[in-house]
């Protein structure tokens, strides 16, 4: 089993092991010695398959198990769940000496995360991420949210889990489309921070050694967090993408999911990159094979005219620029502040 420290305002673990649900119950009574209750939040695609295994294993280490489950998908993550999530704890008398965990994907955790962190005004969660994305990006860093009518993750808050413990058994049971997602955001920190990585995906596909890219994923996400917990900076970094990307989505009324939007942003930003000189042509063809050998898309069938509206609703706009994330190098990128004047041409040069 693979441990990895996470020291920012809270000091936490990251776990990343085979058969780690079956020893939960344990390895959570390490970090909640004193906690007698644990409400379980998962989805009704996760619960059928590990509730009760996880039930079981909460139970041997003393703490008696409530759940909590609702319909799964990104429809879910609304202010109607949240509050249902609530209300359950409530009715259940849960109180700050117990504990929420998050057993599921990146929708299961990020509500569970809002609701831990506004219940009672905050009571501790532990994630259990079942998704490939869960695990190298939503479940580590201390994001928690809900979508608004007006967008994704609108309402949130920043609250980091007591532990975080990625049983990559789990994977096993995910849809290929699913895994492939989540391959997404596994190559964007290649591109972003490291060539080995990179060049390990591009060459074993999504036949990956899974404990080594994991624990690199979580590595890399630890160095952007530690240095800015609250997302005021450097962690803008992890948007590789996902600028283009949060466009796509949006206008494919969320068909195309994230992991696809992003790998498609970040074809598209490579190639346009290439043609604006800020990386090589060779840079941005490494990167489109990597994309293709994960069985990522690299383009868009949208115009430059119809991804552009979208992009200026991005989060990370201030004032009139939008900070786009552009590789260098693989293993090197950086910020290119683009005014909203310039974002259609720099999209169609990439596309
Ligand atoms: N998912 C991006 C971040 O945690 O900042």
């Amino acid at each position: 089993m693979k441990k990895i420290k996470i020291s920012v305002s809270k000091e936490y673990e990251v776990l990343i092991g085979n058969k780690l649900i079956d020893n939960s119950g344990e390895l959570i009574r390490k970090v909640c010695p004193k906690s007698s209750l644990a409400a379980v939040i998962s989805d009704d695609n996760v619960a059928p398959i590990y509730m009760e295994r996880l039930t079981k294993s909460l139970e041997t280490a003393g703490f008696s198990v409530i759940s909590f489950v609702f319909p799964h998908g990104e429809n879910s993550k609304n202010a109607g769940t949240y509050v249902e999530i609530l209300n359950f704890l409530a009715e259940n008398r849960v109180t700050r000496a117990d504990l929420l965990v998050a057993l599921g994907g990146g929708v299961v955790g990020d509500i569970t995360g809002f609701a831990a962190a506004t219940y009672l005004r905050g009571v501790k969660f532990v994630q259990v991420p079942t998704s490939l994305l869960a695990m190298v990006d939503s479940s580590v860093g201390g994001k928690t949210a809900i979508d608004l009518k007006a967008g994704k993750n609108l309402a949130g808050a920043f609250c980091q889990p007591e532990l975080v413990i990625c049983d990559l058994d789990t994977l096993d049971t995910l849809s290929p489309a699913f895994f492939t997602d989540g391959c997404a955001e596994v190559i964007k920190y290649g591109i972003l921070a490291d060539k080995p990585l990179f060049e390990h995906l591009s060459s074993r596909g999504q036949d990956f050694d899974r404990e080594y890219v994991i624990g690199r994923c979580v590595e890399l996400k630890r160095d952007y967090v530690t240095q800015d917990e609250f997302d005021t900076g450097l962690r803008m970094m992890l948007n590789l993408g996902h600028t283009v990307g949060h466009a796509i989505e949006k206008l494919s009324s969320y068909r195309i999911s994230h992991g696809y939007a992003v790998a498609m942003g970040m074809g598209i930003v490579s190639r346009a990159s290439a043609a604006k000189g800020i990386c090589t042509s060779a840079c941005a063809a490494s990167i489109e094979d990597g994309l293709k050998a994960l069985d990522l898309p690299v383009n868009t069938a949208y115009s430059a005219s119809e991804l552009a509206g979208p992009m200026l609703s991005d989060k990370k706009r201030a004032g009139g620029t939008v900070n786009l994330i552009v590789p260098y190098d693989i293993g090197r990128c950086g910020i290119l502040p683009t005014s909203v004047d310039e974002l259609e041409d720099f999209v169609s040069t990439g596309l």
